[in-house]
Formats: structure tokens, C-alpha cells, sequence
């Protein structure tokens, strides 16, 4: 039986919902052009913006692995052990507009039916800042771009209107949304930040400002881990660190907590669902909680730069799950969007033992220990 995983998405349409979202795998004409040759549905390009970008010495992502046996946690054991996350302190796209135009536009024309959502970032403190997010979604729209994601979660930005700065203020995030909304034609997406502690708010307020899909997540804020033996951070550049950004297996419950957050203020709304992707199932949670496409980003990094064998097993493990679900009456995307979204409830809401079961706190065996053995 063959299988239809197209998607309509904010008015796109996708051939399947699986997009490399804004990140290295991202970043330059090739590895799009590869994505697009190993079958991913879309592509969100490496954040675009108009300020000159210089990164930090030395090494910008690094990938925590844990040995299972002894818990020890570190990005500096080499390849051995489970992969637990990404971190990175990497700036947006270091080459500047007039780089992208032309390879945008080269793309579209090699793979028209391919989707290519370009990320733009500028500021909000000035007309002019206001004046770079115009032009930077301009230039993009002319270059055949089918849509824009707004970078308004970038963690690492020590300016204060900029990146997660933006996304933290709902004025401001509305705002920025509703200027490239008047400027351009194209669908916006704008990529919010899990730093905040009700993103429902920032939701709302993008939303508000005429968004046509909410983005999230990015990657956390965090440090990386002190080295017990060196003393120094495992990360470092001559021996100081900052804030970075936490990606891959450890996010895949928090961005999900997050994300099912917004699809329940706003079930009627369009979400692209990321963090911790690997495997079809985990993307099957960001569908059941209610986004209409999913993007990848560290085990893409992970996989030949672009993720080959991971939209290998997104598609075919799409492909069974629907073959084996249409007796039920699943039979594509459109089927299973947002099916659990409503079994996410307060607290209060789940059931509590009853009155045989539940002995008042005296019950026999006490919490996590074992039990006594008679
Ligand atoms: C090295 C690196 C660079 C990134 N650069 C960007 C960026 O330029 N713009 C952006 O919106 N997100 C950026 N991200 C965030 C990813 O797009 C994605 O939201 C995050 O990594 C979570 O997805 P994952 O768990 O699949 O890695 C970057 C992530 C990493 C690891």
C-alpha cells in the first residue's frame, strides 16, 4: 500500500513534514542541496541577518555522552557512551545576505518542489533594526524562499534586542512579527524560546502580530559540565564560558511540555514541532500533540552533516506506522495531528486511588525503598 505524507502546512504544501531546521546542517548551498537529494521535505536555513557575525575560538557545538554503566557525563570521552545532548555556543550565519540570495535562489530552481523557509534575525531597538527584518525578508522572498522562520530564540545574544531577548518580550516579539508580516507576502513562522516561564504568553502575542505558525523549540540555556580532573569547563576558551544552548535526546520531554502548552491555548493554530528528534516516534509525539510539521537538528549534525539515514528512518517509520494504523482510521499526517492533544490536564484532573487502595500515607511499603522481604 503506498503511503501519502504530504502535508499542507500554513498553505505549503510538503511532501513530508520532516525539516532540517535552522542550524549547520543548514548552513551552505551543498548541504542543502544533499537534504534535499536524501528525501527531507524541507529545509529552515542557518539564521540570515545583516550584522557583521564572528564566532568564538575554538570548537562551537560539542555533544555530551554518558556511560551507562557508571553515569559519568561528558563531551570529552569521544564517541563511546549514549548520546544525552548537543551544546553550542554558535552564532547565526556568519556569510552575509548577499551570500544567500544567489545559493537561494539556485536551490529553488534545482528543487521547486522542495520547501525552503528562510531564518532572518535583526533587531527591534531602532527604525533601522526594524528596517533590516524588511529587508532581510524581502531579499529572501525575491530569491524564492517559500516562507520566512523568524529567529526570536537565539540564547546566546548579549544584546538586549536581539534573538531570545526579543522572544521574551511579548510587545516586542509581536511587533517584529507584525512588521515582516506588512512587509512580505509569504507565510512567517516565528521560533520561539523555551526560556520563559509561560511561553503561552509569547504564543499569544505572536499570534497577535499576524505569525502564521509558532516554531519551537530552541536549544536551552545551559553550561557545560566542569571537568573533575582539569577543574576547567569542558568547553572553554582560555578558560571561560557562557551560556549556551542545549539540544538532542535531553530536550525531547521539555520542548514537548512546551509545545504542548501552546496547542492547547490555541488548538486552531500552526505549530512546528522541534528538539530531540531522532527516530519517527519521537516526531510522532510533536503530531499527536498537535504541530503539522517537525524539524531536526543535532542527530541531522550527527548523521553525514545532514541527516541521510535520519530521514531514511522518519520516512519509513512513517510509512508503517500509517500502514499499520489505517484499519483504525489513520491513514496520513492529517489523521493523527493533535489526536492527544486534550490528555494533557491539570494535576488535579487525574485520578486518585481509591479509598481501598490508599491508606492515608500508612500504606505497607514505604516510597522507593524495597520492599521488606519477609
Ligand atoms: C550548532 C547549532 C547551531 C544552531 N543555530 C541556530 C540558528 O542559527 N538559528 C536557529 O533558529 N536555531 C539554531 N539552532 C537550534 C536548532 O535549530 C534547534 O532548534 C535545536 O538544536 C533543537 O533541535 P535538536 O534537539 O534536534 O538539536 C542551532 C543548534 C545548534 C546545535
Amino acid at each position: 500500500m503506498s503511503v501519502d505524507l504530504s502535508v499542507t502546512f500554513t498553505g505549503i504544501r510538503f511532501e513530508n513534514p520532516f525539516l532540517l531546521s535552522s542550524a549547520p546542517p543548514t548552513e551552505s548551498e551543498s548541504n542543502i542541496m544533499r537534504a534535499f537529494e536524501a528525501g527531507w521535505g524541507g529545509v529552515v536555513t542557518k539564521t540570515i541577518g545583516m550584522h557583521p557575525v564572528v564566532n568564538v575560538k575554538g570548537p562551537k557545538t560539542k555533544f555530551l555522552r554518558t556511560d551507562p554503566e557508571t553515569g559519568v557525563l561528558s563531551m570529552n570521552r569521544g564517541r563511546a557512551g549514549v548520546l544525552h545532548s548537543s551544546w553550542n555556543w554558535e552564532l547565526i550565519s556568519d556569510k552575509p545576505l548577499d551570500w544567500w540570495i544567489p545559493r537561494i535562489e539556485r536551490i529553488k530552481k534545482a528543487f521547486p518542489d522542495r520547501v525552503l523557509i528562510a531564518s532572518i534575525m535583526a533587531g527591534s531597538g531602532s527604525d533601522r533594526e526594524l528596517d533590516h527584518w524588511r529587508t532581510l525578508g524581502r531579499s529572501c522572498q525575491e530569491a524564492g524562499a517559500d516562507g520566512l522562520e523568524l529567529n526570536l530564540s537565539c540564547p546566546h545574544m548579549d544584546r538586549e534586542d536581539m534573538g531570545s531577548n526579543i522572544g521574551k518580550d511579548e510587545g516586542l516579539c509581536s511587533f517584529v512579527t507584525q512588521v515582516v508580516k506588512e512587509a512580505v507576502r509569504v507565510p512567517v513562522w516565528a521560533k520561539l524560546t523555551p526560556a520563559t516561564s509561560d511561553i503561552v504568553l509569547e504564543a499569544g502575542a505572536v499570534f497577535r502580530g499576524g505569525a502564521d505558525a509558532v516554531t519551537s523549540s530552541n536549544t536551552f540555556p545551559s553550561l557545560p559540565l566542569i571537568d573533575p580532573d582539569t577543574l576547567e569547563f569542558e568547553i572553554q576558551v582560555e578558560g571561560l564560558v557562557s551560556s549556551g544552548g542545549l539540544g538532542g535526546p535531553a530536550i525531547l520531554p521539555l520542548s514537548l511540555a512546551k509545545m504542548s502548552e501552546m496547542t492547547r491555548a490555541y488548538p486552531e493554530k500552526s505549530f512546528s514541532g522541534i528538539g530531540g528528534i531522532s527516530e519517527f516516534g519521537h516526531a510522532l509525539n510533536y503530531f499527536l500533540l498537535g504541530c503539522g510539521t517537525v524539524q531536526v537538528c543535532t542527530a541531522a549534525m550527527l548523521d553525514k552533516a545532514v541527516g541521510p539515514n535520519v530521514i531514511k528512518r522518519l520516512l519509513q517509520g512513517a510509512r508503517e506506522f500509517f500502514e499499520r494504523s489505517a484499519a483504525s482510521g489513520l491513514v496520513g499526517f492529517a489523521d493523527a495531528i493533535g489526536k492527544r492533544r486534550t490528555r494533557v490536564v491539570p494535576h488535579s484532573r487525574i485520578k486518585r486511588p481509591d479509598a481501598a487502595e490508599y491508606q492515608g500515607g500508612y500504606e505497607p511499603q514505604e516510597g522507593y525503598a524495597e520492599p521488606v522481604r519477609s
